[in-house]
């Protein structure tokens, strides 16, 4: 076994596929005597998460979402994500090598990352967590930084606006601060003008949660409290006692790498297009090429127009197993400056692997804390026959041993819904959470922080279609059939819907 780090010294003569297959019991009755430090090692490595991602996660054919969520929509996610999350790194380097049973499926033999950074809460009952290096609010850190320093360099402290480079772009820091992927998004959006667009993207989406309410304050005024009178608005943030963080759990749900497809389908705009809005396929463009500095050059030369188009007009891939990009099992990943780092990672392993290590509960304890039935047996978690196979291979019979990623993955979807039950149920924990916690939709919702013109915006902004209608009208009557810009820009619009929009439910 190759793992370096503050493992004890005598770590490499215990072998792994040894002690994979054993309970913790027969573990600690094993040929050596283990102490803590070496169970929790056992535990981070069972079963071992080259196998997981090699078995359960690699993707076998793309599988897409149909006409439920587009390009657009995976890149926002990821844009999103960035915005809330970035996990600090230890100095301890980890070593993952693939075991015999698949290395020859394996693009990577084996690859090294960097420990998360375990830092004491100085709390009695939950004694260690991990440092965020991002601001954990909704608050555009993604583009503004999540410091005053790095907000400083990017505003330009007119008009709530933001410097934006010579050819209408966000400035390169900035798409620096944007996500490996999806300089995409970061380019896109920041083509909208004034760039305070951003902000108000932002602030749709939370604001839509709490659009019933503030439909209710227009008419009725302040009455009925938050329940009522929405979350969006409240005077002041309210913490219910506990200092606000994102939890790890909501990290982990948002695990969504399976949402890339293998290439960017690119559209022929200068086409005419059909009844349905729909243009001619161009080229197929490998996604590899459109991350990290190259593909912040490629996506410069595809120009704003054809590569929001194109996305808006390409599925995203579906979170099922065996849906992983296999370009993701060697990616390199970048530092928090954007540079490269030397050595490409296996990245569906990784993942495997930091949920583990951030003591993230496996999937039935994970569905237990959320008082969610767990399950008893493969067959309660998918009707899929080879899918049950398989994860009898890799786990036998213990279900408790099931990975959180891999059950959100094989979990069998409600009707309609695109994402597992599981990770819904923790959006939703987390959705009013988050509204009530946040400044800038509590305290700081107001002009001073938004600006006159930024409020008047997230007043009488519904969607992402709004922010694009705003700025590029051209492109939602040429090219979107669609009600929601999210979906796939062919599919039939929304029947006109009677209900009002208050009593919807938000896209
Ligand atoms: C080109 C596209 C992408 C690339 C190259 C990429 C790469 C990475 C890398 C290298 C990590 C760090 C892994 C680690 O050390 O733990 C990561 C983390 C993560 N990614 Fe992606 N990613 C991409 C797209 C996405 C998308 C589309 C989503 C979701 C919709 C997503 C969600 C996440 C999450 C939740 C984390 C964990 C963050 C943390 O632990 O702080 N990523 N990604």
């Amino acid at each position: 076994m190759t793992m370096s780090g503050n493992f004890p010294s005598n770590h490499n003569s215990i072998r792994r596929e040894d002690y994979n297959n054993k309970s913790l019991e027969e573990v600690h009755s094993f040929d050596v005597v283990l102490n803590s430090e070496e169970i929790g090692l056992v535990n981070l490595l069972k079963p071992d998460p080259i196998v997981v991602a090699t078995k359960l996660l690699a993707r076998r054919t793309m599988k897409d979402n149909g006409k439920q969520f587009n390009m657009i929509a995976a890149s926002w996610i990821q844009f999103m994500i960035h915005d809330w999350i970035d996990h600090l790194e230890d100095t301890n380097q980890i070593e993952l090598t693939a075991p015999r049973e698949v290395a020859n499926q394996c693009p990577l033999q084996s690859f090294k990352f960097y420990k998360t950074k375990e830092v004491s809460t100085g709390f009695y009952d939950i004694k260690s967590g991990y440092l965020n290096i991002r601001t954990p609010w909704w608050d555009g850190s993604a583009i503004y930084g999540s410091n005053a320093e790095k907000s400083e360099k990017v505003r330009t402290f007119k008009d709530g606006k933001l410097k934006i480079s010579k050819d209408g772009l966000l400035l390169h820091e900035m798409v620096l601060l944007c996500p490996a992927i999806f300089v995409m998004a970061g380019l896109a959006f920041s083509h909208c003008r004034p760039s305070s667009s951003w902000s108000i993207m932002l602030s749709v989406m939370p604001s839509r949660y709490g659009l019933l309410g503030k439909k209710f304050k227009d008419t009725f005024g302040h009455v009925g409290g938050a329940i009522l009178g929405g979350l969006v608005g409240l005077r002041k943030p309210e913490n219910h006692g506990v200092p606000y963080s994102l939890t790890e759990e909501f990290v982990s749900v948002y695990r969504m790498h399976s949402l890339l497809p293998d290439h960017l389908l690119l559209r022929d705009i200068t086409a005419s297009p059909s009844l349905n809005k729909s243009l001619p396929l161009v080229k197929k463009v490998p996604l590899p090429n459109l991350v990290g500095h190259k593909g912040e050059k490629a996506l410069t030369e595809i120009g704003f127009t054809r590569q929001m188009v194109s996305m808006g007009h390409q599925s995203c891939g579906a979170l099922e197993l065996w849906n992983y990009p296999l370009w993701l099992r060697e990616i390199i990943p970048q530092n928090v400056d954007g540079t490269d780092r030397p050595n490409p990672v296996d990245l569906p392993a990784l993942e495997v692997y930091r949920d583990r290590e951030r003591k993230v509960a496996r999937y039935n304890e994970f569905r237990r804390g959320l008082l969610l039935i767990p399950i008893s047996k493969w067959k309660d978690l998918t009707d899929d026959k080879e899918a049950i196979d398989t994860l009898k291979q890799v786990y036998g019979d213990d279900v408790e041993n099931l990975d959180l990623l891999v059950g959100l993955m094989a979990e069998k979807k409600i009707k309609g819904f695109a994402i597992s039950e599981t990770a819904f149920v923790i959006f939703i924990i987390m959705a009013s959470r988050r509204l009530e916690a946040d400044r800038f939709f509590t305290a700081n919702f107001n002009d001073e922080t938004y600006t006159k013109k930024g409020m008047e915006w997230v007043k009488s902004t519904e969607s992402l279609k709004d922010v694009i209608d705003r700025h590029y009208s051209e492109m939602t009557d040429k090219w979107m059939n669609s009600t929601n810009a999210f979906t796939v820009w062919n599919a039939p619009p929304n029947q006109h819907n009677l209900i009002p929009l208050y009593l919807r439910i938000p896209h």
